[in-house]
């Protein structure tokens, strides 16, 4: 394989036309690396399947940098549109159906009547999407079903050789991937938790979220996923002797003392420095080579619903 550039912000415009001639380019967005290629083209688009090792054709997010260019893609009704008029840019994905007239093409939706359009909040991620002048669909720069990176180095550690470039921003600062809302009809759905909290959502909205529904509403939504290598154990009351700990708040849990290694998310309880730190802390946990991370309670509100969602999935059965 061919080696991968590392590319400064200052050659931005490199990894735009690299996009632009159908090769895959990771690049920083407010919540993790994406992994982009250009939407419009099925072959550039399955070169990201090849790389991550993704074993199934999920649909993928089109990134966009305005409001505008998106609903070109899509078709918005008043709830997807108030939530863009306040969210966007920002760490929000919202799932329409797709413009007639729209560029995305079939396999980067994986073949559905829907789309889903992001306008990321990131200088780099802005400057690159409007320089590549289409759509980018981009999954998180990870080989399939590992952690999310959260830094350039993530992304090599994975994918070194693999891709054509990654363009290297430094560390992200919302750690964990944008919030899914479905708005396809009916009342608007969430179908992942992340950057945006459920009562933002629905404090622009004036009424509660509906849940994903029966099956699984957004394909890559597996049980396991975001798995590092130790099995995870959550919401522990005790640590035992050896068990790497990642811990959160003022408080840690009994038998701390006995941990291989530890790491606090938050040292002051706050939820938005775990989310930051959650995907690197699993990695560094992870590199200690222990069998089990003991992860201890983590508060269910506000951000803490998606990093509840990325544990549960990380301590799945694999
Ligand atoms: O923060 C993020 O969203 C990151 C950054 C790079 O933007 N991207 C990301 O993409 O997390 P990915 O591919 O890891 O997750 C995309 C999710 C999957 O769960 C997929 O099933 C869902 O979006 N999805 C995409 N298109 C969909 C559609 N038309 N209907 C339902 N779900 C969809
Ligand atoms: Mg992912």
């Amino acid at each position: 394989m061919t080696e991968t550039l590392r590319l400064a912000p200052a050659d931005l415009d490199r990894a735009a036309a690299l996009l632009r001639a159908g090769r895959v380019v990771a690049f920083p967005t407010e919540t993790v690396y994406g992994l982009g290629a250009d939407a419009t083209d099925p072959e550039a688009v399955v070169r990201i399947y090849a790389a991550k090792e993704r074993p199934r054709f999920n649909p993928l997010i089109a990134h966009v940098p305005d409001a505008a260019s998106a609903m070109r893609e899509g078709v918005f009704d008043e709830a997807a549109r108030a939530l863009a008029q306040a969210f966007w840019p920002g760490p929000l994905t919202l799932v329409v159906p797709r413009a007639t007239e729209g560029r995305v093409c079939d396999v980067a939706r994986a073949g559905l009547e829907t789309v889903a359009l992001r306008v990321p909040a990131h200088p780099l991620a802005e400057r690159l999407l409007a320089a590549a002048a289409r759509p980018i669909v981009a999954p998180s720069a990870n080989r399939s079903g590992r952690v999310s990176p959260t830094a350039a180095e993530h992304v090599l550690a994975d994918l070194d050789g693999r891709i054509a470039a990654v363009l290297d921003g430094g560390e992200t600062e919302v750690g964990v991937e944008s919030t899914i809302v479905a708005c396809t009809g009916g009342a608007p759905r969430l179908l992942r938790p992340g950057g945006v909290p459920r009562a933002a959502l629905e404090r622009v909205l004036g009424r509660s979220l509906e849940g994903a529904g029966p099956g699984i509403q957004a394909p890559g939504m597996l049980a396991s996923h975001y798995a590092p290598a130790a099995r995870v154990r959550l919401d522990v009351a005790a640590i035992r002797p050896g068990e790497a700990a990642l811990l959160f708040g003022p408080t840690p849990p009994a038998g701390v003392e006995t941990a291989a290694a530890r790491l606090n998310l938050s040292e002051r309880g706050d939820l938005a420095e775990a989310a930051a730190r959650l995907f690197s802390f699993l990695r560094r946990l992870d590199a200690a080579g222990v069998e089990t991370i003991a992860v201890a309670p983590i508060p269910a509100d506000g951000l803490g619903e998606a990093i509840r969602d990325r544990l549960a999935r990380a301590a799945a059965e694999r």
